[in-house]
């Protein structure tokens, strides 16, 4: 990659934002069909291909993905790949990304045997996103239906059959197989993909997985001798249970020695990469306002650059949605010839068929830009990029474990991950990547992402590690140690949950039934204590929907008309018994348009007509009815019956007390809250229906650390509850 050099993007372009465009509103009626009909027609193409007119496509088709394969740089290792597999237990592989380690390895794996006695390859992943579209990739490379040689395993959803041999999983599922089954006897081989991420569950993973290889080396030798000696077949049999797991460890950062020594000196190889040269640009000035500064860019590389695609990284779900929109208006005040320009997002809780449409080429013509969150640092290879646009951002999880507290903020990214970012504009040839924050700010950034662990509370980590076995907590072999701070105050939270009991060990039933959960605690003991209070109706909607980011949205431009809409629904007692009643609302709306309509897609599009008229958020309701329906999988499967607390809403708001006491706030004179555990001074935010209507008292599900802290998803609450409902808390606090 070239010397990093200034440049003035953005001042060049300031133009371009205000008034240059206003001259084209004319123009705006008819874009939208002009911009459907490319993507239409190319569905139209591909249904003809699943009806086998196009055979001749779909071979060629077959042929491409051949000769892909064999371009990848990985192609040519492997055979050296494969033997290292076979001669090292443990092995650590570094490659840069798109390198075809995730797609590729594992059909390696598969096809020099590894899969014998119907063992599984299980290839892990920080995120959901990457599972389900290397799967997919993984399925059509190997010209199989999805689910069977190849499939996913996901949280909320399991795309994986007996016959599965390379399932691609998110690392917290694979923790989950493991309290089920402890050997993890399925696998022959781990591949932990995207180890340099050090997500907590990646963390955990690692220690976990160093323990199961070596249990099943002694067994495997153990069985071994005892065949040997009596030639017994069932013992072969129990032998070929235990045989040992072979471990793999991917990477793309340069940096494999942590690894290595964590794994008492494992071999480390690396897999040369791709690269073409990247022309790094930084602005003159800070950006005060990123979002801006992104889509000035946007507009800015589609007007005056060559051909080819964007990615801009933003920090989450919020963000992404509201610079679609912006792209989108000012797309409609280009003149018509620029109006080629499509906007895709890509981020963790997207629906995954939307997912998929990053990786579909822009039709003839058009542009395409992909709005990201670091779901494409590594994770997602996207083809088709020549332009990154980076504004030096990322949303990371804080804790703080003096107060206990944990928030989301927005953080300067790593020197590795602005690296790993421009790297995506020179995967296919020479590209540029618009960094939005001037040079000096880039020698200032830390090297390398702090690891998750050290900086989450851990009251997850430890129900899991409790529910394997595993005592002590302090003493576990982390790749990291997390402060001891940090591990006791999460011991101390499942404790006042009832997880643990006084010996601090899992506690029976409530500490069992939370781990079977795959929840955050506070939300799993929600679950378990509206069966005690009759609303776990009510509860599970709401568990649902706060699993999802932001079922409202606000677009800037018509904030009014949105919080009017909202006011259908708002409860005054808060925004849980608001979300309650968009998701009862939501769903009358489906089951109407099923008895008039009986058709799935225009079911889905009254859904979508609905949601855009109520200012909530399609694709977030969608995934929340997802989670909904699995949560009540396991709800059912663990023998607790639905009940309704009907209009009896104190009764739900009780429950919500006696589960989320540790977040409460408490109002003080000047209209802040005081968070009652933490006692830090917090500030309703905007987008609750609390914000006007100051409660005295409150519990909330979320604080966001931004300029001051705000917490989200409050619901007003009546102080004394909290000594009759928490008194383990409480009394004693008081
Ligand atoms: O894991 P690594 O970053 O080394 O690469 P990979 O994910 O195996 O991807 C290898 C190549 O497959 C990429 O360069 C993409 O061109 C392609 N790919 C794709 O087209 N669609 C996907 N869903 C995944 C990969
Ligand atoms: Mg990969």
């Amino acid at each position: 990659m070239p010397a990093p050099r200034s440049c003035t993007p953005l001042l060049q372009q300031d133009r371009l934002g205000n008034g240059d465009c206003t001259n084209q509103e004319r123009l705006a009626n008819g874009v939208c069909k002009k911009r459907d009909r490319p993507a239409n027609g190319d569905c139209k193409n591909q249904d003809r291909l699943a009806n086998g007119d196009c055979k001749n496509q779909l071979l060629a088709r077959r042929q491409f993905i051949l000769q892909h394969r064999k371009s990848l740089p990985i192609a040519s290792v492997e055979k050296r790949l494969v033997e290292e597999v076979r001669n090292n237990d443990t092995l650590i592989i570094v490659g840069e990304t798109g390198s075809g380690k995730t797609t590729q390895l594992p059909q390696f794996l598969y096809n020099a045997g590894f899969c014998y006695d119907e063992k599984v390859i299980g290839i892990t992943q920080p995120r959901r996103v990457a599972a389900v579209t290397v799967a997919k990739r993984v399925a059509e490379e190997c010209n199989v239906k999805l689910g069977e040689k190849v499939g996913y395993s996901i949280r909320f959803d399991d795309m994986t059959s007996n016959s599965t041999r390379i399932k691609y999983m998110t690392d917290g599922l694979l923790l989950r197989e493991a309290l089920l089954d402890p050997f993890l006897s399925r696998y022959s081989i781990v591949i932990v993909d995207e180890a340099h991420e050090r997500t907590v569950h990646t963390d955990v993973l690692l220690g976990l997985l160093k323990k199961v290889q070596l249990a099943r080396s002694k067994q495997h030798n153990i069985i071994k001798e005892n065949a040997n000696y009596r030639e017994n077949s069932r013992s072969l049999s129990q032998g070929a249970k235990y045989t040992s797991l072979k471990l793999i460890i991917m990477s793309a950062s340069l940096d494999a020695k942590c690894f290595s020594e964590y794994f008492g000196g494992a071999k480390a190889v690396h897999v040369q990469g791709r690269q073409y040269p990247v022309d790094v640009l930084y602005t003159y000035q800070p950006e005060p306002d990123y979002l801006d500064a992104t889509l000035i860019t946007i507009f800015q590389i589609h007007l005056e650059e060559g051909s080819g695609d964007i990615l801009a990284f933003l920090t989450g779900q919020e963000e992404i949605e509201s610079v679609e929109r912006l792209v989108h208006e000012r797309i409609r005040q280009l003149p018509e010839r620029n109006q080629n320009l499509l906007t895709v997002p890509i981020y963790a809780s997207l629906p995954s068929e939307q997912q998929m449409n990053a990786f579909k080429p822009a039709p003839s013509g058009f542009r395409k830009v992909i709005l990201a969150t670091n779901i494409a640092e590594t994770s997602v290879t996207i083809p088709g990029i020549k332009y990154v646009i980076d504004p030096g951002l990322v949303k990371a999880r804080s804790y703080n474990p003096v107060t206990g507290t944990e928030s989301l903020i927005i953080i300067p990214v790593s020197k590795a991950q602005a690296l790993q970012r421009s790297g995506r504009a020179g995967r296919e040839g020479a590209g540029k990547c618009f960094r939005l924050y001037p040079e000096n700010e880039f020698h200032k950034l830390i090297d390398s992402t702090v690891p998750e662990i050290k900086r989450c509370n851990l009251a997850n980590v430890v129900l899991q590690l409790k529910t394997l076995g595993i005592d002590d907590i302090i003493g576990f072999d982390f790749m990291e140690k997390p402060s001891r701070m940090a591990i006791v105050k999460s011991l101390e939270q499942l404790f006042l949950l009832g997880a643990l009991s006084d010996d601090y060990k899992l506690s029976n039933p409530v500490g069992h039934q939370m781990a079977r959960l795959p929840l955050d605690p506070m939300y799993s003991k929600a679950l378990i204590l509206a069966v005690e209070f009759k609303c776990l109706e009510e509860m599970l909607i709401v568990v649902a929907m706060l699993s999802v980011e932001s079922i409202f949205y606000f677009p800037r431009e018509k904030m009014e008309e949105a919080r009017t809409a909202r006011k259908s629904f708002s409860s005054p007692e808060g925004d849980h018994i608001t979300l309650v009643k968009v998701y009862r609302t939501s769903a009358e709306c489906l089951e109407k348009s099923k008895i008039t309509n009986g058709k799935e897609k225009s079911i889905e599009k009254k859904l979508n007509k609905w949601c855009r008229e109520n200012y909530i958020n399609y694709r977030s309701l969608r995934h929340a009815r997802d989670i909904h329906s699995q949560i009540e999988g396991h709800i059912q499967q663990m023998g607790f019956s639905l009940s309704s607390c009907g209009d009896d809403m104190q009764q739900f708001r009780r429950c919500l007390t006696a589960s989320f006491f540790l977040n409460a706030g408490m109002k003080q004179p000047d209209g802040s809250y005081r968070a009652l555990a933490s006692g830090q001074t917090v500030q309703v935010h905007p987008s609750s229906v609390l914000f006007r209507t100051k409660a005295d008292c409150i519990i909330f599900n979320e604080l966001v650390r931004t300029n001051q802290n705000y917490v989200r998803n409050v619901t007003r609450i009546d102080p004394l509850w909290l000594p009759e409902l928490a008194p383990q808390y409480y009394a004693a606090h008081s």
